[in-house]
C-alpha cells in the first residue's frame, strides 16, 4: 500500500494508476462505516485510494477539531487488510498553506440543518472535497448515507462545478443496537452510550407511524421527540426533508428523510432515516 504524504506525491502515484480510479475520503480514525465504503469501492473499481485528513476548515471555532481522535498506525493496518492501494494522508500545512483563499460554497443546501447549526462547516468540506478531488482524480468517489445533507451538498457541488466524479452514497452501518458508527462515538460514557440509541428509535418510531399511514410531519416528528425524552439528550432538530434539497416537506411520502440531530451529553450526534 502506497502513503503519500505530499501533493506530488499524491499526483505521481495516479498517473502511474491503470483502471478505474475510486477515491474513498475520510477524516481517520476508521470503524466499520468507513469500511463498508472501502469495500464497496474495493469490489466496484481497479484502484482504490483512501484519504486520511482531519480537515480544519469545516470543524467551527468552539468544535473538537483539536481533540478529534486520530491514530494513523490502526488506520493504515485497517486499510492494508482491505487490500486499499494508496493512502493520501497531507497535513495542514500541505493543504492550506501559501495564503491559502479559495473556497466553494454550495448556497442553499449548506445553510440548513447541519449547516445552520455548524456555520462553515459544508465550505469546510466542499472545498477540501473539490480539492481532493483535483488531486486524486478519481473516477468515482464514495460517501456515507450517514452523513445525508453532506453527500447532498456533494452531489449539488459536482453538478454544478461540472465535475467529472461520480458520488457514490452507501447505506448507514449501525452497531447491534442502532447507534450509527461514528469516530465521536468515543467521547461517550457508557450512561451516554446508552442513551444515544435513542436516536435510532426515535427514527425507527417516526417510520413505523409513517408506515401506519400518517402523513402529517408535525405529528411525526413529535413521536420522534417523545421517544428522545431523555435527561442526557438535548435535541438540535427533527425533521422530515426532501432528500435533495434538505427542504421540509408538509406531507410526508416514500423516500423522503427523517433527519435527527442531538447532543448526548456534550456529544453532537447525527442520524437519519429514509422512508421507505
Ligand atoms: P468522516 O466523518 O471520517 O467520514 C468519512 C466517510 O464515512 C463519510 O462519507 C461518512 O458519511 C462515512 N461514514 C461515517 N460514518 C458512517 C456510517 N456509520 N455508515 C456509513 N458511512 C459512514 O465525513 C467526513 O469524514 C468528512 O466530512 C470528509 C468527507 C472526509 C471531508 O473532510
Amino acid at each position: 500500500m502506497k502513503i503519500c504524504e505530499t501533493i506530488r506525491e499524491m499526483r505521481e502515484y495516479r498517473k502511474g494508476a491503470q483502471g478505474r480510479v475510486a477515491l474513498v475520503p475520510t477524516m481517520g480514525y476508521l470503524h466499520e462505516g468507513h469500511l463498508s465504503l472501502v469495500r464497496q469501492a474495493r469490489q466496484e473499481n481497479d484502484v482504490v485510494v483512501v484519504s486520511i485528513f482531519v480537515n480544519p476548515t469545516q470543524f467551527g471555532p468552539n468544535e473538537d477539531f483539536a481533540r478529534y481522535p486520530r491514530d494513523m498506525e490502526r488506520d493504515l493496518n485497517l486499510l492494508r487488510a482491505e487490500n486499499v492501494d494508496a493512502v493520501f494522508a497531507p497535513d495542514a500545512e500541505e493543504m492550506y498553506g501559501d495564503g491559502f483563499s479559495t473556497y466553494v460554497e454550495v448556497t442553499g443546501l449548506s445553510e440548513v440543518f447541519e449547516g445552520a447549526v455548524r456555520p462553515g462547516h459544508f465550505r469546510g468540506v466542499a472545498t477540501v472535497v473539490l480539492k481532493l478531488f483535483n488531486i486524486v482524480q478519481p473516477h468515482c468517489a464514495y460517501f456515507g448515507q450517514k452523513d445525508a445533507q453532506q453527500a447532498a451538498v456533494l452531489k449539488r457541488m459536482v453538478r454544478d462545478l461540472n465535475v467529472d466524479v461520480t458520488i457514490k452514497t452507501c447505506p448507514t452501518i449501525r452497531e447491534a443496537d442502532g447507534l450509527a458508527a461514528s469516530s465521536r462515538n468515543i467521547y461517550l460514557n457508557a450512561e451516554e452510550r446508552a442513551a444515544a440509541t435513542l436516536l435510532h428509535q426515535g427514527l425507527q418510531a417516526g417510520r413505523h407511524l409513517w408506515q401506519a399511514g400518517e402523513q402529517d410531519p408535525d405529528v411525526i416528528t413529535a413521536r420522534i421527540k417523545e421517544v428522545l425524552q431523555h435527561p442526557l439528550i438535548t435535541l438540535d432538530y427533527v425533521a422530515v426533508v426532501s432528500p435533495d434539497s434538505f427542504t421540509p416537506v408538509t406531507r410526508v411520502e416514500a423516500n423522503h428523510l427523517l433527519i435527527i440531530a442531538a447532543k448526548v451529553g456534550t456529544t453532537r450526534l447525527i442520524d437519519n432515516m429514509s422512508l421507505v
